[in-house]
């Protein structure tokens, strides 16, 4: 069966996944192309509707990205967003041109066409979303003028009898108050999807799929303990049971009891239907570390030694038909495959691909999926909540949260101290706020008193941030009593240490990680 799919043309914008997430928080299946992907393989695709995005660049430059105007000429509704609303004009005879002053930031609309298909049920004055420096200073032939805003003529234009709409702010930002609204004209009355993209649909077809795929074959999978690998291998479990081995590495760099917890969910004590093997290698990493203080060569050792030990368990297990990966939808589209954004991530992960065990093929059950989709599946499937709103966690562990040399001692430190703070955002009720938050070891050791005796201990650092994307970030903002709370707590608690910092930091110039 077709899927009925929405196609997010990329040419580069900041937004173009939020694009593909608004859609699909209509119940529409949603792709992103890079611009450059052929109008063939797009018409393969059979889209009910083509979403054009915003971008850096000025459309009437002669190197600028570009589409072929074939593209207006499908009978497929087109929704050009900022960059893509100007190329729609200028390739089809309208006119695009540089404004004096760059509009950005909230701004009032004024709806002129109220009757709009994709302004369907917005208010007349509504706010929106800018950020460009060229403008519409010309529709194309055939369109009218939708929208406009004190500083720009043309804020939306449309030519209905073609479905070509063009919108000059961004729908998909949250900040335009009723952009979800017009999104969703778009998709559900101008495209006439159905909407009928579900997660309870997914997991349904994806456990019949995989048992066509695997038959009577044995599948390994290396569990993490993280939200997709934990999801991976619950939908995995569900469709083949005990055809299902998941090994999962304790490397000694997790969080404070983690290893047990995967081990009570995933186990023999636990609800799933797999073989699991839990190796305890912590002792094996501690070793090679010892010494090693430069933070790459740590990654490195870590990833290159988690790859030997599954690579031993692997063989025990013999020869296997199918490898399950956790490859979610925002990995393919950082790794280049998918739209136009740059690669941006080349992430170090702990489970990189193993070449050398014996598989005959990947399965990735969730590479189509958003990571609140993988998490809706995840709650679909009944797994416990703790594990599926878990914060992310670097495949590394807490090797990329103790600066320096990594020991057992520093790592039971940042072990303590993390699960106080953990305890105390989760009581203040701010954990689903923040997007990431944790503490690390400085490395740094400073003279204290504690009692009547002098300390020299170490500094934590506790860190949280804001982020949407996790490219940029900015320190959340806690209320003084619960840091003061978490300090007197980790200093009274935590053996070894004498002061807690908190990092301020931005990314950029920081990291969200501190290593
Ligand atoms: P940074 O520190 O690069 O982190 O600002 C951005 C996000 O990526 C996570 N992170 C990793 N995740 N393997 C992962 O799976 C890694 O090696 C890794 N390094 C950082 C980090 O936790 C944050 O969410």
């Amino acid at each position: 069966m077709q899927r009925e799919t929405v196609i997010v043309l990329d040419f580069g914008g900041q937004y173009n996944q939020l694009i593909a997430r608004r859609v699909r928080e209509c119940n529409v299946y949603c792709e992103i192309y890079s611009y450059k992907t052929d109008l063939e393989k797009i018409k393969a695709k059979q889209p009910k509707g083509i979403i054009l995005t915003g971008g850096p660049n000025s459309c009437y430059e002669p190197d600028s990205p570009t589409y072929t105007k074939e593209i207006f000429n499908l009978g497929i509704p087109v929704l050009g967003l900022c960059y893509g609303a100007q190329l729609m004009m200028h390739l089809l005879g309208g006119e695009v041109r540089r404004a004096d002053v760059r509009e950005y930031g909230k701004t009032e609309v004024q709806i002129d066409k109220t009757t709009s298909e994709v302004f369907r049920d917005v208010s007349e004055k509504t706010i929106c979303w800018m950020s460009h420096f060229d403008y519409i200073a010309k529709t194309a032939p055939g369109f009218e003028i939708t929208a406009h805003t004190a500083d720009c003529p043309v804020a939306a234009a449309e030519n209905a009898d073609r479905s070509l709409y063009a919108i000059q702010f961004h729908p998909e930002v949250l900040h335009t108050q009723e952009g979800t609204k017009m999104l969703r004209n778009f998709v559900i009355d101008i495209c006439g999807c159905a909407g009928d993209w579900r997660m309870d649909s997914f997991v349904e077809q994806s456990i019949k799929a995989i048992r066509e795929k695997v038959g009577n074959g044995r599948v390994l999978c290396a569990l993490s303990g993280g939200v997709d690998s934990s999801v991976a291998a619950v939908l995995l479990s569900r469709a083949v049971g005990e055809q299902l081995t998941c090994v999962f590495v304790d490397h000694g760099l997790l969080r404070k009891d983690e290893g047990d917890q995967v081990e009570a969910v995933f186990g023999p004590e636990g609800s799933y239907d797999l073989n699991f093997v839990r190796v305890n290698a912590q002792e094996r990493f501690y070793s090679k570390l010892k010494g090693v203080e430069e933070p790459e060569q740590k990654r490195k050792i870590i990833g290159e030694e988690f790859i030997r030990v599954f690579e031993e368990e692997a063989k025990k297990v013999g020869a296997v038909d199918f490898l399950v990966q956790g490859t979610i939808y925002p990995d393919i589209v950082e790794s280049g495959l998918g739209g136009e954004s740059a690669v941006i991530k080349s992430h170090h992960n702990v489970g990189g691909l193993p070449d050398y065990v014996d598989f005959r093929e990947i399965i990735e059950p969730l590479r189509d999926l958003f990571k609140d989709e993988v998490r809706k599946v995840g709650l679909e499937l009944g797994m416990p909540e703790y594990l599926v709103f878990r914060q992310p966690f670097p495949g590394p562990g807490l090797g990329v949260r103790i600066v320096g040399e990594v020991t057992a001692e520093k790592v039971r430190i940042v072990q303590d101290a993390d699960a106080i703070y953990r305890e105390e955002i989760a009581a203040a009720g701010l954990d689903k706020e923040i997007n990431q938050y944790f503490a690390a070891l400085t490395n740094m050791r400073s003279v204290g008193v504690m009692g009547d005796e002098r300390t020299y201990d170490y500094a934590v650092a506790l860190r949280a941030v804001k982020t949407i994307d996790f490219m940029t970030a900015e320190a959340a903002e806690i209320p003084f009593e619960v840091m003061q709370k978490v300090m007197s707590r980790v200093i009274n608690e935590v053996k070894g240490v004498n002061r807690v910092m908190y990092d301020l930091t931005s990314k950029p110039p920081g990291t969200i990680e501190f290593e």
